[in-house]
C-alpha cells in the first residue's frame, strides 16, 4: 500500500475546488462569502440543507448531519478507501503526489507494480486501438456490434483486439523498453514448449476485455474467442503478481460511484452483460466473471454497498451460484436480492431481445433472495406426493425459521400452504416440529456432528430444546437428573448450567470452562435455528432420553445379574406409550 506525505495530502487539499468537487453531485447555488447551498447528496430532501464552505474546504448537511473535508465526500460518494480518494482528487486537481519515505524493500516493490502497471495499460491502448483500425478486427467489430453494443460503450470500457500473430505485443513491449521477464509477469506472453527460452503473445485473434481495479488501472484482460474451434471461449489473464481472478470486479471502476450512491450494485456473470446493462443506463452493474462470488468480491462490495442485487442466468449454474452467494452475504451487512430473469437468459440477451426497459424494469423488481429460494424449493418440490411435499418442508424450514416475523414471512407462508395443499394452521405446525431425523439431518455446527453417536445428539438436540421453549425447558431441567439422564460430563455440566437459566444460556458462563461455552453457544445456535419449537417437541425429546436411561440400565443388569430387569422392561413399556401420545399430538396439532 502506497503511503503518501502529509505534505501532500495538504497540497490537494489546498488544490481542491471544493464547488466544483461538489457541483458534479448535486447544484450547488451562492449564499454568501465562503457559502454554497444545495440539495444534500447524502440524503432525500426537497429544501436545500447542505452546505458547502469552499474556503475550509468542508460541507455540513443540517439535513442528516453528514459532514466532512474533501477526501472524505470523495470516499462516500465514491466508494474509495483514503487512499484512493487522495490519489482520485490529486489526478482531478493536478497535483503531484510524493510517497512518505518507504524502506529500500516498498520502494522497490512499488517501482515494480508501476511497471508492470504501464506495461498493461500501454498494452491495454495498443488492443483497443487495434479493435478499431485494423482490418483483421473487421469481423470482431462486427460481432459486437451485431449484439447491440454500440461504439461508444465498446470503448468506454476499452475493448479490444489482439492480433493473430504471435509477437506484437513481444516486439512493441521490448521496443519501449520492457524485459521479457516483464512481460511474462504481466500475463503478456508465455514461453514456447517447442523452443526452449522464446516467448510469445498470450493473446492472440481475441476480443479483450481490460480488467481494472477500482481507479481503472488495467491489471490483466478477459480474452473471447473469434472462432468456433478456438479454446477455451474465455482465456483470462492467469494469477500473478497483480491480477487476482477472485478479486476482479468487472467494470468496477464506472460502476463505483453509481453504486456507492445508489446504495446497490447489480452484479451479472459475464463482461457483455456489464456492457449491456451499462449501455441501457444501469450504470451500477459489474461483473463477477463467472458464476461463483467470491469472499474477496464480497468483502469490497460491502464497503461500498448495502444492497448486492443478482442479476445470474436463471440457469441450473446461475441458480446455485445465488446460494453461495446467500452463504457468503450472511451475517455481514449486506442484503441480497434477486433480479428475475427468464430460463436459459443472460441480462445482455434480454437486452437484445426485449429491449433496454425490459430488462430495467427486472432490476427494479428484485425480489429479497428468501422470496427466490422458497420458489426455487416449491418448483423443484414433487408436490403430488406426502413424501415429496413432507422433503420440500425440510428444505423449507430452515429457510423460514431464519426469516423474523413480518408481512414478508406471512406472505411466504400463505404461498407455500398453497402449494402444498395444506391449511396455514396446519403447515405452521408442521414448519414448527421437524421430523425427528430430519432435525438431526439439518443441524451442523461449531460440534462436529459427525463425531456425535445418536445417543448424544438426542442429548444436544433436547438441551437445544430447552432454550428454544425457555419456560418448559427450565421446568424439565429441574425434573431431570443430569447424572442419570445425560452421558457425558460435558453435557451434564451444560444441563446444569442451564437449569435456571434457559432465558439467558450465556450468561454466567464460568470463566473457565472453554469446552462448556462453546458448546452452549452451540446450542444457543441451534435453538435459534428451530424455529418455533412446541412444547411436546421437547416433551419427546426429554422421553427420548428416558428410553436411552432405561435401555443403559436394563443392559447394566443383564451384565451384573442384578434383579429389577422386569421393572425396567415395564417402565420402559410406559415411556414408549408416552412418545406415542406425544407423536400423536404433535401429528395432529394445529
Ligand atoms: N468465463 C471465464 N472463463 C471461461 C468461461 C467464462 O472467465 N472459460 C467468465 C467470463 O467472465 C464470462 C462469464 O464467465 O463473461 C460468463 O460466461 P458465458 O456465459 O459463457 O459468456 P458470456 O459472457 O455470455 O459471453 P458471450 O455473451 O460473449 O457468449
Ligand atoms: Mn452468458
Amino acid at each position: 500500500m502506497t503511503r503518501y506525505t502529509d505534505d501532500s495530502r495538504d497540497r490537494v487539499r489546498d488544490a481542491v475546488d471544493m464547488v466544483a468537487l461538489v457541483s458534479a453531485r448535486t447544484e450547488l447555488r451562492r449564499a454568501g462569502v465562503n457559502s454554497y447551498f444545495g440539495l444534500c447528496p447524502f440524503h432525500e430532501e426537497r429544501t436545500p440543507s447542505f452546505h458547502v464552505s469552499p474556503d475550509d474546504r468542508l460541507y455540513h448537511c443540517f439535513g442528516c448531519q453528514a459532514s466532512g473535508d474533501p477526501f472524505k465526500f470523495v470516499m462516500e460518494t465514491e466508494g474509495l478507501d483514503f487512499t484512493g480518494a487522495l490519489e482520485a482528487l490529486a489526478d482531478r486537481f493536478g497535483v503531484a503526489l510524493e510517497t512518505a519515505a518507504e524502506d529500500p524493500g516498498a520502494s522497490s516493490r512499488r517501482q515494480r507494480r508501476d511497471r508492470l502497471q504501464s506495461l498493461l495499460s500501454r498494452t491495454a491502448t495498443y488492443y483497443a486501438r487495434y479493435l478499431w483500425d485494423a482490418r483483421e478486427a473487421a469481423a470482431a467489430r462486427e460481432y459486437l456490434m451485431s449484439r447491440g453494443l454500440t461504439e461508444a460503450t465498446l470503448r468506454e470500457f476499452s475493448v479490444g483486439y489482439a492480433p493473430s500473430a504471435w509477437d506484437r505485443i513481444l516486439l512493441a513491449s521490448r521496443g519501449a523498453g520492457f524485459t521479457d521477464e516483464e512481460l511474462l509477469a504481466a500475463g503478456l506472453a508465455q514461453r514456447s514448449r517447442i523452443r526452449p527460452g522464446q516467448i510469445y503473445d498470450r493473446f492472440r485473434e481475441r476480443i479483450m476485455f481490460p480488467s481494472t481495479d477500482a481507479r481503472g488501472r488495467v491489471l490483466g484482460f478477459g480474452a473471447r474467442a473469434m472462432r468456433d474451434n478456438q479454446r477455451p471461449k474465455y482465456l483470462n489473464t492467469a494469477d500473478g503478481e497483480l491480477y487476482h481472478k477472485r478479486e476482479q470486479l468487472f467494470g468496477i471502476h464506472l460502476a463505483r460511484a453509481a453504486a456507492a450512491r445508489a446504495g446497490r450494485i447489480i452484479l451479472v456473470e459475464g463482461y457483455t452483460d456489464v456492457l449491456a446493462l451499462h449501455q441501457a443506463g444501469l450504470r451500477d452493474a459489474v461483473g463477477i466473471m463467472g458464476t461463483s462470488l467470491t469472499e474477496e468480491q464480497v468483502r469490497q462490495l460491502e464497503r461500498v454497498v448495502r444492497v448486492l442485487d443478482l442479476c445470474l442466468d436463471a440457469d441450473r449454474a446461475g441458480q446455485d451460484a445465488m446460494l453461495r452467494a446467500a452463504r457468503l452475504a450472511a451475517g455481514r451487512k449486506l442484503e441480497l436480492r434477486v433480479v428475475p430473469l427468464p430460463d436459459d437468459t443472460d441480462p445482455a440477451e434480454l437486452v437484445e431481445r426485449e429491449g433496454v426497459e425490459a430488462l430495467r424494469a427486472r432490476v427494479e423488481s428484485s425480489v429479497p433472495f428468501v422470496v427466490f429460494h422458497v420458489e426455487r424449493i416449491l418448483e423443484r418440490a414433487d408436490t403430488g406426493s406426502a413424501e415429496g411435499r413432507d422433503r420440500a418442508l425440510d428444505e423449507l424450514r430452515p429457510v423460514l425459521a431464519d426469516l423474523p416475523a413480518s408481512v414478508l414471512r406471512e406472505d411466504l407462508l400463505r404461498r407455500v400452504a398453497g402449494r402444498l395443499e395444506l391449511s396455514e394452521g396446519r403447515l405452521a405446525s408442521l414448519l414448527a416440529s421437524p421430523r425427528p431425523r430430519a432435525a438431526a439431518a439439518s443441524v451442523s455446527g461449531a460440534v462436529a456432528t459427525a463425531t456425535l453417536d445418536h445417543g448424544e445428539r438426542a442429548e444436544r438436540t433436547f438441551l437445544a430444546l430447552c432454550i428454544a421453549v425457555p419456560q418448559a425447558g427450565a421446568d424439565a431441567l429441574r425434573e431431570i437428573d443430569p447424572d442419570e439422564l445425560l452421558t457425558s460430563d460435558l453435557y451434564r455440566r451444560a444441563a446444569r448450567h442451564l437449569a435456571g437459566r434457559t432465558g439467558s444460556p450465556l450468561s454466567e458462563l464460568p470463566p473457565d470452562d472453554e469446552e462448556l461455552a462453546r458448546l452452549v453457544a452451540d446450542l444457543v445456535d441451534r435453538a435459534g435455528r428451530a424455529g418455533s419449537v412446541s412444547v411436546d417437541q421437547l416433551e419427546h425429546a426429554r422421553l427420548v432420553l428416558e428410553l436411552a436411561r432405561i435401555d443403559r440400565a436394563i443392559r447394566r443388569a443383564r451384565a451384573s445379574g442384578a434383579p429389577g430387569i422386569a421393572e425396567l422392561a415395564r417402565e420402559r413399556e410406559r415411556v414408549l406409550e408416552a412418545i406415542g401420545r406425544t407423536v400423536a399430538r404433535l401429528e395432529t396439532a394445529v
